[in-house]
């Protein structure tokens, strides 16, 4: 897609928080991209729409030798640079300043003073709660540039040139903390940059739906629906923009929430007419899951049944050349390996990327610029139901995952059941929305009970619920007792073969939030 609007670059050099520098920057409504410092090149700088770029904060220390470098096209580019923390430090090393290590690592709040005036600190107070996160610090400033603060510890916390527009902070303006960094951010986009043309939702929507069209043509197109906010919105995005020439294929595993097939149906029904195609594959995956227990064998066997499942549907549409999937910007940002840092694979995540290649279909992927709280409110522009858009995350190989060891029909049966009050509960009570992912996990244990006069022997449930902005770390939502006793009064009541309630407080990590 070609935007007219400005750009800011964001070159990422390992921090935790590059994500966040470019949350932050949309949130001022700027358009960015953040590349992997080894991805720098002639042609991304010389991008007629660059208007700065910031280099984020890594682990590594300016001082080792192996450490990631400043490539000097950055500097030469012109365009106005902003170092945040390893960033400044490479910047100061550039121009001969000098970086020791300190003896503790700095961590957490500080307050800074401001000296001089500088226009990346216009309107900001003198004093300032910040949030740093280095081991390493600058000693001595280059003789080109003068210090615009210091931290109550006498740190340098920030630098700048003194005739070009290049700035250094040791703190995080991205991070909450950072009481004004925002306010930071801003001077440095729209006071420096020289942001004019903004990057706005509305403005998203109506340039992709012209690109697609021109780009697609009369080209078909499949889509696979999960049901869940990334696929429904790419699917009502392509409806928009190519009509009849989108074919969308829900493929029911049989392991998805209480109700929530036909739910799917019946409003995609709606859509997409005779173009919706569901296919009732439950039996298919039950009789290829039996006897497995081993969550990572559980995983492949449903990737790989869906592509099977998947793939032998969308052949019977002929002339199809392209798969739409519904990738976010998250997704495709490459993160940069921790050097030495661990490289092993967690969970092999279900998704559609085996099918392309397979089907040697072109991949077009419309969401794939934005954040997902942006494709939450694309949906709301494109008039999708809220209670869809506001779903919490649901994994891909749904329930199965969440029935550690074996599965069968009546344990997914239970857990349907068990999920479905424990979710009802949370919405009739107003807590859904303020929860990032709640479900329930049906142990593969049974434990005794008493219930009236009667022994019982039954199963036990785990609940889950946490609040996160990425997924990537989770906290465990903490509910009231009251809360607590009500959901576990309720699903012992009405669901006859559970007898026990657990409540899982692990953040993630060290814990995942799926159980498997
Ligand atoms: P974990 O369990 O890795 O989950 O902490 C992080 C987030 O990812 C979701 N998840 C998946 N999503 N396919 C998906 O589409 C998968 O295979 C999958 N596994 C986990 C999980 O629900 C949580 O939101």
């Amino acid at each position: 897609m070609k935007f007219t609007i400005n750009k800011i670059l964001v070159i990422d050099y390992g921090s935790q928080y590059t994500q966040l520098i470019a949350r932050r920057i949309r949130e001022l409504q700027t358009y960015c991209e953040v590349i992997p410092f080894h991805k720098v090149n002639k042609k991304n700088l010389s991008d007629k729409s660059l208007c700065g770029i910031i280099l984020s904060g890594g682990p590594n220390s300016v001082k080792d030798k192996k450490s990631p470098k400043l490539d000097g096209k950055i500097i030469a580019q012109g365009v106005p640079i902003l170092g945040i923390c390893y960033g400044m430090q490479l910047v100061c090393n550039m121009f001969g300043g000098k970086i020791a290590k300190s003896r503790l690592r700095e961590y957490g709040h500080s307050i800074i003073t401001t000296k001089g005036k500088s226009v990346l600190f216009e309107k900001i107070k003198i004093k300032n709660q910040v949030w740093m996160s280095h081991g390493d610090h600058v000693e001595q400033k280059p003789d080109e540039f003068t210090i615009t603060s210091l931290s109550n510890n006498k740190i340098i916390s920030s630098i700048e040139h003194k005739n070009k527009k290049i700035f250094g902070l040791q703190f995080h303006p991205e991070v909450y903390h950072s009481l004004e960094g925002k306010k930071i951010l801003s001077n440095f986009l729209f006071k420096i940059c020289k942001i004019k043309n903004k990057f706005k939702l509305e403005n998203f929507l109506s340039d992709k739906i012209k690109s697609l069209r021109n780009d697609l043509k009369k080209t078909k197109v499949i889509c696979g629906l999960s049901g869940g906010v990334d696929s429904t919105v790419t699917s009502f995005l392509l409806h928009k923009a190519i009509k009849n020439n989108l074919f969308c294929i829900f493929v029911d595993h049989g392991m998805l929430r209480l109700n929530e097939s036909n739910e799917v149906e019946s409003i995609f029904k709606k859509k997409f007419g005779k173009n919706f195609i569901k296919v009732n594959a439950s039996s298919i995956f039950i009789k290829k899951l039996k006897n497995i227990k081993e969550p990572e064998i559980k995983r492949k066997i449903i990737g790989k049944t869906f592509i099977e499942v998947f793939e032998k549907e969308a052949k019977k549409i002929k002339g199809v050349q392209y798969l739409a999937q519904g990738t976010l910007y998250p997704d495709i940002i490459e993160s940069i390996p921790f050097f030495g840092g661990p490289t092993a694979k967690i969970k092999s995540h279900h998704n559609v990327g085996g099918l392309p290649k397979k089907m040697s279909l072109k991949i077009v992927e419309p969401l794939k610029e934005l954040f997902k709280d942006e494709v939450r409110i694309l949906g709301r522009n494109l008039k999708i139901n809220p209670d869809l858009l506001d779903r919490h995350p649901f994994p891909g190989p749904g329930l199965a995952i969440r029935i550690p060891g074996e599965i069968d029909k009546n344990k997914i049966d239970i857990l349907q059941r068990v999920d479905n009050i424990y979710i009802e509960y949370l919405k009739k009570n107003l807590i859904y929305n303020k929860i990032w992912q709640a479900f329930a996990v049906l142990l593969p244990v049974k434990s005794v009970g008493v219930m009236g006069d009667e022994r019982t022997y039954n199963y036990a449930v785990s609940l889950r619920a946490v609040t996160s902005v990425d997924g990537m770390t989770a906290d465990f939502y903490m509910f009231t007792k009251s809360q607590l006793t009500d959901i576990s009064r309720e699903i012992i009541s009405r669901v006859k073969e559970v007898n026990r309630v657990l409540f899982d407080f692990t953040s993630k990590p060290p814990g995942t939030i799926e159980w498997e």
